[in-house]
């Protein structure tokens, strides 16, 4: 059987906001800066939302968080498509974070120029605030990621290219009818992260939950790449429904 670190969670947004809202703080606390890779989709706004609210306002040192995404569909900032403007709506928009903390991926560029613009972002923003990093990306604090009912992540699809040595690569996928062309993340940068966090809700999820835990298949389901290197296992924050299926993976909640 497959061992995964995994709590099953009554209130997914409201305990998984406030368990990022506190680990920020302190690394903030200990480090000076934190930086959180944001999750698109739908799953984390209402997360993003509980970050927002008061009980965190004061507590959470948000002039000295930096954000990032995971990935990004390739269309305006102002697109209903857009991660960045999900994030924007629902978190970043009702706390006090300084616009130069907010470091979007163009997806109004094409997706060659998107691509090389956020991996130039990367390598500054790691030469100015993570200078110790092994490679020119930072070794992000905090990334939350989704998954999708195909297995996908951020936008590493079942089936897409297993080996990359970049940081960030454009994609296109189909998926559920959201915008096709995307620029995302890749597991060179994300398995340098300190620590990844899954956040995953809906009985619909419950089978490709179920199937990333079990196969050790990293092509059909992508999820399978992120083996955080020295630092803790992957996280993953799950509600009832998606964990469904898991009743023969040894829990650790
Ligand atoms: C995106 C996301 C993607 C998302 C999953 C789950 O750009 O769509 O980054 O990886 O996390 O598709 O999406 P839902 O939370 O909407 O089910």
């Amino acid at each position: 059987m497959v061992e995964r670190d995994y709590v099953v969670l009554e209130d997914i947004a409201l305990q998984g906001g406030g368990l990022i809202a506190r680990s920020l703080g302190e690394i903030v606390r200990s480090r000076g800066v934190a930086s959180f890779v944001m999750a698109g989709g739908g799953t984390p706004q209402a997360l993003y939302r509980a970050m927002s609210g008061p009980r965190y306002a004061s507590e959470v040192p948000w002039q000295r968080i930096h954000f990032f995404w995971g990935d990004e569909r390739l269309v305006p900032p102002d697109d209903s498509g857009s991660n960045y403007r999900a994030a924007w709506e629902s978190l970043l928009s009702m706390v006090p974070v300084p616009p130069e903390n907010i470091h979007r991926i163009k997806g109004e560029l094409t997706a060659a120029a998107a691509a090389a613009d956020y991996t130039e972002q990367l390598r500054v923003w790691a030469a100015a605030h993570d200078p110790g990093a092994p490679n020119s990306w930072p070794r992000f604090d905090i990334v939350l990621l989704g998954l999708g009912e195909d297995g996908h992540t951020a936008s590493l699809f079942p089936g897409s290219p297993v080996e990359t040595a970049a940081p960030v690569i454009a994609v296109t996928a189909d998926y559920q009818g959201r915008p096709a062309g995307r620029v995302t993340l890749t597991p060179p940068i994300l398995n340098d992260a300190r620590q990844v966090i899954f956040l995953v809700a809906g009985a619909n999820k419950a089978e490709a939950v179920y199937n990333t835990f079990v196969n050790d298949d990293p092509v059909r389901f992508p999820a399978r790449r992120i083996r955080v290197l020295d630092a803790p296992e992957p996280l993953w924050l799950l509600d009832e429904g998606a964990a469904e299926r898991l009743e023969s993976v040894n829990p650790t909640g």
